[in-house]
């Protein structure tokens, strides 16, 4: 028989502690979800609660979906826990942390190879959106006041990228009143088709965007051949149009895997720089980081100068208050990695990718855009005819946990649907292994014959020793 319940403020001091949290009344009421109760509850329930509903959400390390990054170690979650109540942006408050900043926008500008004779000059960033949408600014503003002191209009700026942007780049050409051009993909290489991008260029034009890495196959823009382009155009029609690279995936990758890649300040073209510290700078979110070539390349009219929080302090940010945590996180990173311990983990992850692939690959179910494997990314169609598309597979794999989005590939490769794999500093080979006997268990149950057929053994098949 089941005792009537006795509220649990007229249950007696002492036997209060005779029972744990799920037997007070908060865990048999519904919670208030639209509107303020009128009183509140113990701390142990409403963490309790919100903890409990939070099981439904997906488990971030089976997150292939996603960039950023769902692991950091103790040291790092300890000092991020200890600094989640400081308030970036009060530099005079907190002006060991405004260092710390300055320190890693040094340490990456000359990671990005920056000359040394130049100025450089950078800030962090809630994310790369943050930082593309600021750089971009930065160019509207330049490319304005040099047709102004030239006498000419300034009434019609474009921006050109390619379809194999991030969005954010539509955004800034929407928020901020500037024309996209936007370059069709190239329909066999999934990257910006120079050729097309050559003839949209004009006197207007801002800036050109290229992609270090895209966000959706994984695969690198053309950047030194855009590169070459603009400085035929400068030499011959007088036009200085800076390139930004985006760097938010590839800015932490190609430094340390492929130095010989000219994508950097190396090249006279490329005025800024943005990464996010959040994806491959094995940071959590959000940070990203933007980077001025020389500091003559951001017009000092967009920053403002604040004195209500002690000092003197200029700002060129879009947002104002925000956590210092990860900006320590970052610091963390570099200092407890240096080169050394950043190149060994992207290895790691390119050979993780790059095995996973592989195994894809020879199934004859599927084929890899990304095979040249830039971004430690899988980029994977299916080889027709098929029994499913992409799309019933990244569901199927959801039971087991995954997270696999399947998507089509922006215009001219629309007709593309493709299923992509981030693979990341907490994904094992171990890890790997077993989400291929996944990919094949699910290939299998949606009628798929050739599993079989190509002599792949899922985990369950083999012998138990
Ligand atoms: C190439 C590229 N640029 C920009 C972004 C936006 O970055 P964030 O999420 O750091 O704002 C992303 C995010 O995936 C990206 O892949």
């Amino acid at each position: 028989m089941i005792s009537k319940k006795v509220p649990l403020d007229k249950i007696k001091e002492s036997e209060k502690w005779l029972t744990s949290k799920y037997g007070t009344r908060f865990f048999e009421e519904s919670v208030p979800k639209y509107e303020m109760a009128e009183s509140g509850m113990p701390a142990n329930a409403a963490y309790q609660l919100i903890h409990d509903e939070l099981n439904l959400d997906g488990n971030p390390d089976l997150n292939l979906a996603t960039f950023v990054t769902t692991w950091m170690e103790p040291e790092a979650n300890q000092l991020i826990m200890e600094n989640v109540h400081k308030n970036f942006i009060d530099h005079d408050e907190y002006q060991q942390t405004a260092m710390i900043e300055k320190r890693v926008v040094n340490m990456l500008a000359r990671l990005f190879r920056v000359p040394e004779e130049n100025s450089f000059i950078g800030v962090s960033t809630i994310g790369s959106s943050e930082a593309i949408l600021l750089s971009l600014l930065a160019h509207k503003w330049m490319w304005r006041e040099r047709r102004k002191a030239e006498g000419k209009s300034f009434d019609r700026p474009n921006i050109i990228f390619g379809a194999d942007v991030h969005v954010v780049w539509e955004k800034f050409a929407k928020y901020f009143d500037v024309e996209a051009r936007v370059v069709p993909m190239d329909s066999r290489k999934f990257i910006l088709n120079i050729d097309e991008m050559s003839k949209m260029i004009d006197e207007n034009t801002i800036c050109v965007g290229a992609v270090l890495g895209t966000t959706f196959t994984g695969q690198c823009d053309p950047i030194k051949e855009i590169n070459d382009l603009l400085l035929h155009i400068k030499k011959d029609k007088g036009w200085d149009i800076p390139i930004h690279v985006d760097g938010a995936s590839g800015g932490f990758i190609a430094p340390f895997v492929y130095p010989d890649l000219e994508w950097d300040f190396r090249l006279e073209q490329v005025r800024s720089i943005n990464v996010s510290g959040h994806k491959y700078g094995l940071v959590y979110p959000g940070i990203g980081w933007v980077i001025f070539k020389d500091e003559k390349y951001l017009p000092s009219d967009l920053i403002f100068n604040v004195n209500y929080l002690g000092g003197e302090m200029p700002t060129f940010t879009l947002n104002f208050s925000k956590n210092s945590d990860m900006v320590l996180a970052q610091y963390y990173n570099l200092l407890r990695l240096g080169k050394e311990g950043y190149k060994k983990i992207m290895r790691n992850i390119l050979d993780n990718a790059t095995y996973l692939s592989k195994r894809f690959v020879e199934t004859g179910i599927f084929e890899e855009l990304n095979s040249k494997m830039f971004l430690p990314v899988l980029a994977l169609r299916l080889k027709e005819p098929v029994d499913f598309d992409v799309y019933k597979l990244s569901e199927k794999l959801r039971e087991r946990g995954w997270i696999v989005p399947a998507y089509t590939l922006p215009p001219n490769a629309e007709n593309v649907a493709v299923l992509r794999i981030v693979v990341k500093e907490n994904f094992s080979r171990d890890m790997a292994e077993m989400f291929f006997n996944d990919v094949m268990n699910a290939c299998k149950a949606l009628g798929e014959t050739k599993v079989k057929k190509a002599g792949v053994k899922t985990e369950k098949e083999h012998p138990i020793c």
